[in-house]
């Protein structure tokens, strides 16, 4: 590509953001994925990413999913709900999903996790770009990475990558 990668700065990444306006903007975003505009979106961007995970990984039942940046959980809630609402349906084993993110919220996944008991989190910070395996044995892990690829330098970028390679079975 002839033009520089341009990288623009986002509030929550400044090191004097303040936690609540963090998390703030981690809860607003979850909101935008459970947004339902009638007449314009299929379903949500949440019930579309269903979809996504559905497509491409084979054997969900053999999963755990580790949502690495997590937020406030993003589509996460929703694609427990799908996914296994439909591997049951089919007398299938559920998948299991797993928060964790640098700045964990740890009010909003405890809610969750309390609601749905196939999502756990991680209480302590977990940097992706030094992410240690969290997938029981015998389980393969997948991570997803849901828009927050843009906060990471090329080199952070390469270096996530390589980890997954390394630690993970799957990514998105
Ligand atoms: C744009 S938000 C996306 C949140 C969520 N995935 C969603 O889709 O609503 C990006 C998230 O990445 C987290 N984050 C930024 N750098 C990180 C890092 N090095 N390791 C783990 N999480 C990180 C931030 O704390 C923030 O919650």
């Amino acid at each position: 590509m002839s033009w520089p990668r341009s990288q623009l700065l986002e509030i929550g990444d400044q090191t004097w953001c303040p936690s609540w306006l963090h998390q703030h903007e981690q809860f607003s975003l979850t909101r935008l994925w459970n947004l339902k505009v009638p007449g314009w979106s299929r379903g949500s961007l949440a019930t579309q990413a269903c979809s996504v995970v559905e497509e491409h990984l084979q054997d969900l039942s053999s999963y755990t999913i580790l949502d690495i940046c997590a937020g406030a959980g993003g589509p996460t809630p929703v694609l427990e709900s799908e996914i296994n609402k439909k591997l049951e349906s089919e007398g299938k084993k559920p998948v299991q999903f797993i928060l964790s993110d640098l700045y964990p919220h740890h009010e909003e996944w405890s809610r969750i996790s309390k609601k749905q008991q196939n999502v756990t989190y991680i209480e302590n910070r977990v940097d992706a770009r030094a992410a240690p395996r969290f997938a029981a044995k015998g389980m393969k892990e997948c991570r997803i990475f849901n828009i927050c690829f843009h906060h990471f330098a090329d080199e952070d970028a390469a270096g996530i990558l390589k980890n997954n390679i390394e630690s993970a079975d799957a990514f998105m």
